[in-house]
């Protein structure tokens, strides 16, 4: 009797491979078009209504810049010491710099020296490099560079070809790296790794398969080592330094979590969950943080991502691209205040995809990684929120 029985094992398996697959495409489907907000506390809390934000600002106002060329994604932004840019990295690998009295995007500095095929497209992303975080060192003049395939670069006020600083930590070779701060102070450096696992492309498959490989790393340029803060992260992503240098304020995407590490002591705070998928933290020069919401993130999602399993079942069985899902709903700022409590949200209209919200001199850019534009917003009476 024991064949037989190896027989409906194996006729067992076949079927419970089919359901898993059935119900893996039902979800990825699910995902694609049909998941479903689940209410904003936020926005509720902080926004007058849906259209205008509690500074009084209105998506309508938003002066849209296109990148140049066939360039999208501005991710990021910085501006130099001086006052100029703002400096954004795009697909293409360069850095560009907004050259506000000729009202065009200049070329500053690119991460990769290869640069045959990459106009326009992101297949060649891990050739040609893709630059996300970005943040000048005041005292040198010099950029920091957090890119996707090239990890933690260099480069000097006059742009170029910029130099990695680190390629791995512990042994271990960074395999996304995302963000990075500046302290103008000490010269420190700290930067976010979102997986060792997961390449950029692949960023849904990290989310969904709750990959727990990302770190939280600091970069002494005096000693030229560098130390892993916080590691086991689900996709830590945006970080940023509180303005005295005492805490660093952090999220993680998968989980929407926003962290608070104090530096002294290696404390690590939970401080809330956001109702979306959080990219970006910027300081602004009041010492508040602006958060750039990706997306809502909906029941199902929110389900799927607590259950793990079922995101490895779809990454694994699902022939679908999963690299097409998108978020559904409605990118968001926002503002928390110097200790890190939320003061202001601000709502993107049908506008997906925020990757940052960057204050810089009574206005605020808005960042995509997917876009190929970004947004300028004028603050209304900046002087006296400020
Ligand atoms: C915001 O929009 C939703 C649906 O789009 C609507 O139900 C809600 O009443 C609106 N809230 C305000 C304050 O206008
Ligand atoms: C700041 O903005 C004001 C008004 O928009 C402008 O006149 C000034 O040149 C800007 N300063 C810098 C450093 O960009
Ligand atoms: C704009 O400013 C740059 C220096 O910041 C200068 O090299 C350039 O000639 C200026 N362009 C115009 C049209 O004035
Ligand atoms: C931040 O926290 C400190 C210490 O608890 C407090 O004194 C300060 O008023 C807080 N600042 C804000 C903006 O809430």
């Amino acid at each position: 009797m024991s064949v037989p029985m190896v027989f409906q094992a194996k006729a067992m398996t076949t079927k419970l491979i089919i359901w898993t697959a059935f119900l893996a495409l039902f979800i990825s489907i699910s995902l694609l078009y049909f998941d479903f907000e689940y209410p904003n506390i936020l926005h509720r809390q902080y926004s007058k209504n849906n259209e205008t934000s509690s500074l009084g600002m209105k998506f309508q106002d938003a002066v849209v810049m296109r990148m140049p060329g066939r360039a999208v994604g501005p991710e990021s932004f910085a501006f130099d010491g001086r006052g100029g840019g703002p400096y954004t990295g795009v697909s293409d690998g360069r850095i560009i710099r907004w050259q506000a009295n000729e009202s065009r995007w200049v070329d500053f500095a690119v991460t990769s020296p290869e640069r045959d095929g990459c106009v326009g497209g992101s297949e060649r992303e891990h050739i040609c490099g893709r630059p996300l975080g970005l943040r000048f060192d005041e005292k040198t003049g010099g950029l920091y560079i957090a890119d996707a395939y090239m990890g933690l670069l260099y480069v000097g006020p006059h742009g170029g070809l910029s130099t990695p600083i680190v390629t791995q930590a512990n042994g271990v070779t960074l395999g996304f790296t995302n963000s990075v701060d500046v302290d103008q102070v000490t010269g420190v450096v700290y930067f976010t790794d979102s997986s060792t696992r997961f390449q950029r492309r692949k960023f849904v498959w990290a989310i969904m398969s709750g990959d727990d490989s990302g770190r939280l790393m600091k970069f002494d340029p005096r000693t030229r080592k560098t130390s892993v803060l916080v590691e086991k992260l689900k996709f830590p992503n945006g970080v940023a330094l509180s303005r005295n240098g005492d805490f660093l304020l952090f999220v993680e995407t998968t989980t929407c979590k926003l962290y608070k590490l104090w530096l002294k002591t290696g404390n690590l705070e939970e401080l809330m969950e956001f109702p979306g998928f959080p990219d970006n933290i910027k300081r602004n020069r009041n010492g508040e943080f602006w958060v750039g919401i990706n997306s809502r993130r909906g029941k199902l999602v929110r389900w799927v991502i607590s259950n793990p399993w079922i995101g490895k079942a779809v990454v694994r069985y699902v022939p679908l691209d999963v690299t097409k899902i998108r978020g559904r709903g409605i990118g968001m700022g926002i503002r928390l205040d110097r200790n890190g409590t939320v003061v202001d949200v601000l709502e993107y209209g049908k506008w997906n995809e925020v990757s940052e919200v960057h204050e810089e001199n009574g206005s605020l850019w808005i960042g995509s990684v997917i876009m190929p534009f970004s947004l300028t917003h004028t603050i209304p009476n900046s002087n006296n929120f400020l």
